[in-house]
């Protein structure tokens, strides 16, 4: 019986099968190996996935879109019903509309049908708190088979990877997978076989760094950080942060375009020292624009990495209106997820009794891996070892189509 290899991701999502004992990638989307693990809901009609959900929102059409859809699984946001293009659904029922799709172009594209999944789950999708890690692999589950899949079955992201990997027999590697969500790492030695020696992950990942420098680059844009004046009383209180951390937060987005949510921002600028800058955050709230400042900061930080200076493009809130992000304002606002990320490789170390010295070959996976933060973090704590760059978006389903063959 066929199982399909699925590697759900935060930000991208990928499909593959086990074919004649090689890993056959598929088109989820026309000419692509992986897919945004994004959807948009029009008012009428159909959903679309992927690169559609994408350009439905960039061509500003009316209707609702929505990323990072699995940073929800296991939080009670995930069965709340909402009105979602025009009808009232859970995030919930939106991931599993998403998996439908997958497995019916799954189906289409190699003419076989799949009952059995085989798919990547983070190690951990909730940093310590093992009630909610274990709540969110279920709601996972409770979507593949809402989708259509029979058997379930889940391996974790980083040995998914390790499998797909290449080396020397003998070494001790370390799988370092920095995605959108979560950081992901495998500690093994080659042989014959992948043996696993420790794995482990924390909830920090692309969508984190984003939300970090949006914070420092962006929301002061929009008021975060001002005051406001009292209606009865004097002295000045500072503009509450919540809203501007939702904002900053690519799952959170949907969630603050309701009427109460506009009503308290009319609120704040009516109380404002500085209004023009709380105007640009009912702006954004008004035109339904957090998922574009979002995908604004994303490109910022990509080519902040990429050269010494990135710029975040806000010309659709206010026309001319853009933010610099240089390499030390970068750094400055991911300095906590870079002590977060070094606690996690020495932890990882440490689950296996294996010393700094001992690690051979560190190969970096994921599209955050790209970050200058985390191959700085990685020589830093491992300067002998070999570093390499498995296949950023695709070493996870190589791995897990591999694992199906097992
Ligand atoms: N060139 C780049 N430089 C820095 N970051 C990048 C680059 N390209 C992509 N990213 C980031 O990589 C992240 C997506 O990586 P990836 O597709 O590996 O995640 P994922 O597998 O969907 O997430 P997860 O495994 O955490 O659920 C995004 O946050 C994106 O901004
Ligand atoms: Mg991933």
């Amino acid at each position: 019986m066929a199982v399909l290899a699925v590697d759900f991701g935060t930000s991208n999502t990928a499909a593959a099968v086990l074919d004649g004992g090689a890993v056959r990638r598929l088109s989820i989307e026309a000419g692509a190996d992986t897919l945004p693990t994004a959807v948009f809901f029009p008012p009428r009609g159909a959903m679309r996935i992927g690169q559609g959900a994408a350009e439905a929102l960039i061509d500003g059409e009316e209707g609702r879109y929505m990323r990072a859809l699995k940073s929800v699984l296991g939080t009670p946001l995930l069965h709340e019903a909402r009105l979602i293009g025009g009808k009232r659904r859970s995030l919930s029922e939106v991931i599993t509309a998403f998996l439908s799709v997958l497995k019916d172009r799954a189906e289409a594209q190699t003419g076989q049908r799949f009952t059995r999944v085989l798919s990547g789950r983070p190690v951990h999708f909730h940093t310590n708190d093992p009630e909610k890690d274990a709540q969110a692999e279920a709601d996972l589950r409770a979507c593949y088979r809402a989708a259509g899949f029979e058997t379930v079955d889940f391996l974790p992201e980083p040995e998914a990877a390790a499998r797909a990997s290449q080396g020397p027999n003998g070494e001790t590697g370390l799988i370092v997978d920095i995605g959108g969500g979560t950081s992901d790492f495998t500690l093994f030695r080659r042989g014959a076989a992948i043996e696993v020696l420790a794995s482990h992950g924390v909830r920090l990942g692309g969508t984190d760094f984003d939300q970090a420098i949006s914070l420092a680059h962006v929301m002061p844009e929009f008021g975060l950080g001002g005051q406001l004046t009292r209606t009865l009383a004097d002295g000045l209180l500072p503009v509450p942060r919540a809203i501007y951390v939702d904002l900053a937060t690519w799952a959170m987005i949907p969630f603050l375009y309701t009427a109460e949510v506009r009503r308290m921002v009319d609120d704040l600028v009516a109380h404002a020292v500085d209004r023009p800058r709380l105007a640009r955050l009912q702006s954004v709230l008004r035109d339904e624009l957090g998922h574009d400042v979002a995908f604004a900061v994303e490109a910022g930080k990509i080519a902040a990495n990429g050269g010494p200076r990135g710029e975040i493009g806000l010309g659709l809130v206010e026309a001319g209106l853009s933010v610099p992000v240089t390499t030390g304002s970068m750094n400055a606002a991911l300095g906590q997820a870079r002590e977060e990320l070094i606690r996690a490789v020495y932890d990882t170390l440490s689950l296996a009794a294996v010393p700094p010295a001992g690690v051979d070959h560190v190969i970096l996976v994921g599209g955050s891996s790209l970050m200058g933060v985390v191959s700085d973090v990685m020589t830093q704590i491992c300067p002998a070892a070999r570093i390499s760059r498995a296949e950023a978006f695709t070493a996870v389903v190589d791995g897990l189509a591999l694992a199906t063959g097992d």
